[in-house]
């Protein structure tokens, strides 16, 4: 199959700019965590990547252990780059991740310079890439020091393994220390990457505080909840969906309690014209520190969905009020 990109991919998408950096990222970005790996259908896949080019999306987030089987995600994102998007690679923000578990032994997890150097390593290859845009730590590791981490990352971009460094799921006290001494080091924080959603508000409690005050763009992942903010299990669980596999997202996470809610939600979605997810990433790009939201899809039709946000994501302040008498 010979790709080539719609030639009015950039006319509909926005783009913002991530904190105070010279990087604007599109309004809608696709992760990989899911959907992407050997256990998957690689067409499908492809078809997913492909259509979410077409329709502006230029930034692609994976990490290590994408897949299953783990380290998946990042091939197969590597065979459909190296043999499809090959000539867009400069017009794509491809990001990787290292911090949860990934091979055996001691050098495979958390935060340590051999981790993180040898992990950014084999991403490369896997992906078939010279280097990733973002380079991400994907989690604070209690036992590192900081400034090991943090000297790993900055020596990264040094080596050129990656253009720019991003912090995931660090706390607000642990964002502004690595921050901090990244700056000391003459590397910039890039972006945060942060779970926030109608269903979980963490980021709330200070983090968007010390993104907003060092300049820091932020992508939040699982906006959609795992798919709970969408019209996906409002009657069941679908055989294809995520709770079905009951591994990420169970079904005891779809207590009625919650449907109720998502319930109440589609029904203001519905005078906006909009979908539920549509709603559900308007809400959190209400948000003057988020910069795009991150998405994962099973399908085309998902990501053509999500992308039509753009259309109309402006969230009146009688609106958030309704959603929170909702989400209360
Ligand atoms: N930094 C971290 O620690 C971390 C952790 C988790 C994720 N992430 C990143 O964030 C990305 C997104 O996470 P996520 O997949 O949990 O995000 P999400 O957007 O909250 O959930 C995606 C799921 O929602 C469903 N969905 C999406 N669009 C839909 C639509 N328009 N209508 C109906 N259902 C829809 C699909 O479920 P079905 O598959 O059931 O169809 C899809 O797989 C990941 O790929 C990864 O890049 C990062």
């Amino acid at each position: 199959m010979d790709y080539k990109a719609q030639s009015d991919r950039y006319s509909s998408m926005p783009y913002n700019r991530c904190g105070n950096s010279g990087i604007k990222l599109p309004l809608i970005s696709l992760g990989l965590w899911h959907n992407f790996g050997d256990i998957d259908s690689f067409t499908n896949g492809r078809d997913m990547i492909l259509k979410a080019f077409d329709l502006g999306i230029t930034h692609f987030d994976l990490a290590n252990n994408y897949g299953p089987p783990t380290g998946t995600a990042e091939k197969n994102f590597g065979n459909i780059l190296k043999t499809q998007l090959r000539q867009y690679r400069d017009e794509m923000i491809i990001s990787t991740k290292a911090g949860y578990t990934m091979w055996e032994g001691p050098y495979g997890d958390w935060g340590s310079r051999k981790y993180l150097v040898s992990s950014l390593d084999q991403s490369l290859k896997r992906m078939q890439l010279e280097y990733v845009d973002i380079f991400y730590s994907h989690r604070a590791d209690p036992e590192t020091p900081l400034e090991e981490t943090m000297q790993a990352l900055h020596d990264i971009v040094k080596m050129g393994k990656a253009l720019y460094v991003g912090l995931s799921n660090y706390n607000p006290e642990q964002t502004r220390k690595a921050v901090e001494i990244l700056e000391q080091l003459g590397t910039r924080c890039l972006i945060h990457q942060p779970k926030y959603s109608m269903f979980e508000r963490t980021p709330e409690k200070g983090l968007f505080d010390v993104l907003k005050e060092k300049g820091i763009g932020c992508i939040p992942f699982s906006p959609l909840a795992q798919g709970i903010l969408t019209d996906r299990y409002l009657q069941g669980i679908p055989e294809d969906s995520r709770a079905a596999r009951a591994f990420f997202l169970k079904p005891e996470q779809l207590a009625n309690e919650k449907m109720e809610k998502v319930y109440q939600l589609k029904q203001l979605a519905i005078k906006r014209n909009q979908s539920i997810a549509q709603l559900a990433l308007s809400w959190v790009l209400r948000k003057k520190t988020v910069t795009s939201v991150l998405i994962g899809a099973s399908k085309v039709e998902q990501i053509i969905d999500c992308v039509n946000t753009t259309k109309n994501y402006k969230i009146s302040e009688e609106e958030e009020i309704m959603i929170e008498n909702i989400l209360a």
